[in-house]
């Protein structure tokens, strides 16, 4: 695959200018091959303060905008996106890995987060409200928050800006990105088409570079009012401590352990269809990734053996490949702890049904087979912790109630999958999950529609839905004596 020029011509995005060729560069890695297939600036503090009063000088004229014009940009950057699709989908599948077909079903998913957002704009309502006698008169407003900065994860590169993004600009906030150092090249086109369709000078920036030094800058400065992140339950606790000096607006989307019950009268082909594309998709590296799978025990040997065969027919290799549906693990950070989550399961008595071994090419290029675990118990790793990897522990369980306390025994909440045909144990157990977003006969619940986000340790505010504008806005209360 050649080297994209395009986007490696370009640089960091600042008050409308590309600015950063002369600082020190950072590499980007191909991690099917390893290769280095560009670089982008290292910027440090005082880029990402200049990002900052960028920001901050074009909010006044940005939020006071109509939000019928606000709402055109938006929808206009998500129609370039969709024109786009196959640059920007190659793009992603070079930087990160994902299969070429999961990177166009991205760039999709991610223009509808512009598009959706493009229509709450012009939904923000105030309220009157009657007063406490005859002479009050109180009136609600809604008011965007201010200077807004993103700090986004690798591996939904484009998604995961523009579900900030949408909802920012939407509200009458103005943006700065810092994208994940594995794939600042989606983040740049991003910015690209935000100048094609003409969005004002400092209303989207971006900066690539150290993400400690730019979070603390971005924490340190009191002209940011709000810090959205996608990534860890480690650096988002982090984050809010951080946060705390100043009082920051913050959402954060973290980490999952997302349980997958297979219950005993559910249709057991739509459950392995479901398992597979919630465990294997972007060769298991999402947060909401089923991690374990729990199945009656009366059902158990059927679902397993159909599990296993379809496991089995996974093609793993080079995301550009059309047929390819697991692509390379993102690194061997990431490789070393699906081996440890697998070596630890096996330690403990657990047993290969299919897959179970890695591939390191060479020191940035790691694969790992569609692994699929039996025999697991409750205190291995892999039943505790984010795998972030394409294996699959299954276990068994004989009560529903025994199912529902495994998949809730987690500081985690944020996604949790069901099969069932019958709608009252179903409603029963949607009820009892802990998590914020719960798939019954349903594996792939994200979309632009609906308010994604966990509760517990997974996270705080939600994106999308008519609750995502939510958190880019302040409230305010004006009392009137008539
Ligand atoms: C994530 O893994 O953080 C996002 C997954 C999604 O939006 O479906």
């Amino acid at each position: 695959m050649a080297k994209i020029d395009t986007v490696l011509s370009k640089l960091n995005y600042i008050n409308g200018e590309w600015i950063g060729n002369e600082r020190e560069r950072m590499d980007i890695i191909n991690p099917f091959n390893g290769e280095t297939i560009g670089s982008v600036p290292k910027m440090g503090p005082h880029e990402t303060d200049m990002a900052i009063e960028a920001a901050y000088s074009a909010f006044s004229s940005w939020s006071q905008l109509p939000a019928q014009e606000r709402s055109r940009y938006l929808k206009k950057v998500a129609d370039i996106m969709i024109e786009n699709k196959e640059e920007l989908a190659r793009i992603m599948t070079l930087e990160m890995g994902k299969p070429i077909r999961e990177s166009r079903g991205e760039v999709e998913y991610a223009a509808s987060f512009l598009e959706w957002n493009a229509e709450e704009a012009k939904r923000v309502y105030g309220r009157t409200v009657p007063g406490r006698d005859a002479s009050q008169r109180i009136t609600i407003l809604k008011q965007p928050v201010g200077v807004v900065a993103a700090i986004t994860p690798w591996n939904f590169p484009a998604a995961m800006i523009t579900r900030k993004m949408g909802p920012a600009l939407a509200a009458g906030c103005t943006f700065i990105v810092k994208p994940a150092e594995q794939t600042p090249l989606t983040a740049i086109k991003l910015m690209e088409y935000c100048e094609q369709v003409g969005i004002p000078n400092g209303v989207v920036n971006l900066v690539t570079g150290n993400p400690a030094e730019i979070g603390n800058t971005f924490m340190k400065n009191p002209k940011v009012r709000k810090i959205t992140f996608t990534g860890s339950s480690a650096v988002g606790k982090h984050l809010i401590r951080q946060s705390a000096d100043q009082i920051k607006k913050i959402s954060l989307e973290l980490g999952g352990h997302a349980p997958l019950l297979v219950f005993e009268d559910a249709d057991i082909e739509k459950a392995v269809r479901g398992a597979i594309s919630s465990k294997f998709r972007n060769a298991g590296q999402t947060c909401i990734c089923a991690n374990r799978i729990y199945v009656h025990e009366k059902i158990y040997a059927q679902f397993v053996n159909a599990f296993v065969h379809a496991v089995g027919q996974l093609k793993v290799g080079n995301g550009f490949d059309e047929d390819v549906q697991v692509g390379p693990i993102i690194n061997k950070y990431g490789y070393d702890k699906i081996n440890r989550h697998v070596q630890d399961a096996l330690n403990k008595g657990a047993k290969v049904a299919v897959g179970g071994k890695g591939n390191i090419v060479n020191e940035h290029a790691c694969f790992y087979q569609p692994t699929v675990l039996m025999n697991v118990t409750p205190d291995m790793l892999i039943m505790n912790e984010e795998t972030f990897g394409p294996v699959a522990p299954i276990q068994k369980f004989k009560q529903d109630e025994e199912a529902i306390q495994y998949a809730n025994d987690t500081p985690y909440g944020l996604t949790a999958y069901f099969y069932t045909e019958s709608v009252t144990r179903g409603t029963k157990v949607m009820e009892a999950l802990e998590y914020g977003i719960v798939g019954w006969n349903d594996a792939l619940p994200s979309t632009a529609q609906a308010p994604f986000g966990g509760i517990k340790e997974s996270g705080i505010a939600r994106e999308g839905g008519s609750e995502g504008i939510e958190p880019y806005l302040e409230t305010k209360y004006v009392s009137m004596e008539v």
